[in-house]
């Protein structure tokens, strides 16, 4: 299956909120991809995942542990904007999760980082609360395969709470150490 698409017409409110597809960014040269829930407003209008305010975090915690933006994967549970910025729905999870599984198995990365609850459920199955798994190096079937996966607080948790960016930092640090072993 292609992983990079360019129509998709699986979930009808998403085709009607979106002004386009956001596909993942990024090589994934250094074998990590980071998983995020889904395009906000920046990012639906400029086409790519993480380019609001959290993904100048994102950007910013790589760039300090000397990794560019370009030699990860970073891309999204659902490649849609969701009306209201509301959470992805269970069966807009479901619909989008093929085209998520085809991009981790081509890119067939070392690590896997969630970031935030949705895309740590959508991946683990289930889980209670993130504090639970964050930082935690767990290993899931992630479609054919058994993957390492690291849940990370979602960057945009470290703006209104600050008290995660330890853990935050901490989590991006063990990933990236982890990728580059
Ligand atoms: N938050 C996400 O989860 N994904 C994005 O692409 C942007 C913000």
């Amino acid at each position: 299956m292609n992983y990079t698409i360019d129509s998709c017409e699986r979930c009808d409110a998403l085709v009607e909120s979106r002004s386009r597809i956001v596909n993942g960014v990024g090589k994934a040269s250094l074998g990590a991809v980071f998983v995020g829930e889904a395009p906000g407003a920046q990012e639906d209008e400029q086409g790519e995942p993480f380019v609001g305010r959290s993904g100048d975090v994102l950007t910013e915690k790589l760039n300090e542990r000397g990794v560019a933006r370009d030699e990860v994967r970073i891309t999204n549970s659902v490649r849609c904007r969701p009306p209201d910025n509301r959470d992805p729905h269970v069966s807009e999870l479901e619909n989008c999760r093929p085209y998520l599984v085809a991009e981790i198995d081509a890119l067939d990365p070392d690590v896997i980082c969630t970031l935030g609850r949705v895309p740590t459920k959508n991946l683990l199955d289930c889980v209670g609360a993130m504090r639970e798994v964050v930082g935690e190096e767990l290993r899931v079937e992630v479609g054919a395969k058994e993957r390492l996966v690291v849940p990370c607080y979602h960057p945009a948790a470290m703006l209104y709470d600050r008290s995660k960016e330890d853990v935050i930092d901490e989590t991006l640090t063990r990933v990236v150490e982890i990728a580059r072993s």
